[in-house]
């Protein structure tokens, strides 16, 4: 029988796969601490890909369109599955888009988006490692600029 490292969950999501570094950057994302339901945070556990994987189980919530694509610019590799009644009912890898609105704030202070009530909106150059370029300033970031919204 398979053992699992953080226990089943019964309805929920699960969010498999995160690089074990950013995983309560993931948990930030997802705002755990206002969760009413059962929460599970595994970090550094065995992973046949990644050598080291970190996971998170929500219990009750199904993640939304908008978290999963702030998940995606953090943690490339994440796997999304979402659980009823103990079994997976869907399961899909993050993709980055390739517009970013209102996710990420642009790094540059002195970019217009910055200054006025204008939603921010990157084009994604290169994806894994991310790379975006700012719509009004142009300016580029990579993984270690990117301010989430
Ligand atoms: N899971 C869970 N509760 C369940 C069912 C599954 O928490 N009731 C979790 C598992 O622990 C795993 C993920 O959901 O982290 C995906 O489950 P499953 O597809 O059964 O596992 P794997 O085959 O190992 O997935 P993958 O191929 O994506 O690595």
């Amino acid at each position: 029988m398979k053992q699992l490292d953080v226990s089943a969950i019964k309805d929920g999501s699960v969010i498999d796969h995160i690089d074990s570094k950013s995983t309560l950057k993931v948990a930030d994302i997802l705002n755990i601490q206002n969760e009413e339901q059962m929460v599970l945070v595994g970090i550094n556990l065995t992973s046949k890909f990644l050598g080291k994987k970190g996971i998170i189980k929500i219990g009750g919530k199904i993640i939304d369109q908008k978290e999963v694509n702030k998940i995606a610019l953090i943690a490339p590799d994440a796997t999304v599955n979402i659980i009823k009644d103990y079994e997976v009912v869907k399961k899909f890898k993050v993709a980055v888009p390739d517009v970013i609105e209102g996710i990420v704030k642009c790094f540059n202070p002195n970019c217009v988006s910055n200054h006025h009530k204008i939603t921010p909106k990157l084009h994604v150059i290169n994806k894994n490692p991310i790379k975006l370029q700012c719509h009004y300033c142009e300016r580029i970031m990579n993984s270690k600029d990117i301010l989430l919204i």
